[in-house]
Parts: C-alpha cells; sequence; structure tokens
C-alpha cells in the first residue's frame, strides 16, 4: 500500500512513534511518506492508506493535525485511515481516566469530520529531561497524583511498540 503518515508532536515522541511506523511499514513492502503536520504535508489524494498521530496536552491534540483533518476530511473518509493518539492516560488503568481520553478523542474527531476506520490509543513518554522548569514540576505533580513515575532525572517511555507495530496489521487486514 502507499501509505501517508502526518503527525503532530509537542516534544517529539509522536515524531518517534511516527518513525518507527514508516520503518516497520517499509520492512513490510509498503511505500511511505511521512510529514509534520505543521509542515504544509500533502493532501491525502493519491494514497491508498493514511495514518495521522498527534499526541494529547490538557485534553487537547496539536492544531496542527486538527485543521489537516478537518480541511481533508472528505478525502480521508473515502480512503483507509486511522488516528493514532498519544497520551500518558493510555498507559494507566483508570477507568474513569480513559473515559475522558475517549471523549478528548471522540471531541477532536467530531470538530474535524473526519470518521477513521481505526482508532489506536498509545501509551507516550515522560521525558521529564527534556522539559522546561514549569513543565517538570506540573508533571511530577500530575504523575505523582496518580501514583505514577516521579524521578524528574530521567525520562519514562510507556509505549507498547507491539502495539504501534500492530496499527499496520490492522490496516492490512481491513
Ligand atoms: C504539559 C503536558 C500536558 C499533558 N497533558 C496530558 C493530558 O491531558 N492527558 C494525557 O493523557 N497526557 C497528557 N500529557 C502527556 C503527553 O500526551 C505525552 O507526554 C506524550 O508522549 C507527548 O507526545 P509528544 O512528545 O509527541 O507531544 C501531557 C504532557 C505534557 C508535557
Amino acid at each position: 500500500m502507499k501509505l501517508l503518515i502526518v503527525y503532530g508532536t509537542t516534544e517529539g515522541h509522536t515524531r518517534k512513534i511516527s518513525e518507527f511506523l514508516k520503518e516497520e511499514a517499509e520492512k513490510s513492502g509498503h511505500k511511505v511518506e511521512m510529514f509534520d503536520a505543521t509542515l504544509s504535508p500533502p493532501s491525502p489524494r493519491g494514497y491508498h492508506t493514511a495514518i495521522i498521530a498527534g499526541s494529547i496536552h490538557a485534553g487537547n491534540y496539536q492544531t496542527s493535525i486538527q485543521h489537516y483533518a478537518r480541511e481533508y476530511h472528505e478525502i480521508l473518509n473515502n480512503m483507509k485511515s486511522a488516528f493514532l493518539s498519544v497520551s500518558l492516560v493510555a498507559a494507566s488503568q483508570d477507568e474513569e481516566s480513559w473515559k475522558e481520553l475517549k471523549e478528548h478523542t471522540n471531541t477532536f474527531l467530531s470538530l474535524t469530520g473526519w470518521t477513521p476506520d481505526h482508532i489506536e490509543q498509545v501509551a507516550g513518554a515522560l521525558l521529564y529531561t527534556k522539559y522546561d522548569f514549569f513543565k517538570r514540576f506540573i508533571m511530577r505533580l500530575i504523575s505523582k497524583r496518580s501514583g505514577g513515575d516521579i524521578d524528574t532525572t530521567r525520562d519514562y517511555e510507556y509505549t507498547d511498540w507491539d502495539q504501534v507495530k500492530g496499527i499496520l496489521k490492522k490496516l492490512e487486514e481491513m
């Protein structure tokens, strides 16, 4: 398949996930093009499949992917597509937080008019060493409240890479 990946990222982890997906898809013989949503990505027209990836910050995904999905929702709705949602809640088992996460995803999708064939909730990362003082302070506080990791001298990656790989399999089987 000719696959398009468009991603939004704030601290870089969704880019890392998108790069991993690209490499995995190429290993399986697919032709892949990947774009940062802030850098005028092309229309999805002409691709067989599209994956749009973005991460949640304070309940919202990047506006760049929102603009992209809204602009091209009609084309996206007429091809095979998947939304890859990256968050910390996806690493948790808390039912209430998961309910909120799904609401954020549904709000995002309804604002764009895009109805992806598949939605994957993927756990992101806590990149304490890359945050500025304020972000580090806030994220430690949030993490502590939910019983999460609080050593700010290191980073934590919760992404299940097999799960990410599984998205390609699901799209191939559609
Ligand atoms: C300031 C800030 C706010 C965040 N808010 C949320 C949130 O509301 N819900 C959530 O599940 N994760 C939240 N996260 C976690 C991010 O989604 C996670 O770190 C993800 O890996 C970021 O991906 P990116 O590096 O591609 O931006 C937040 C992270 C930061 C730094």
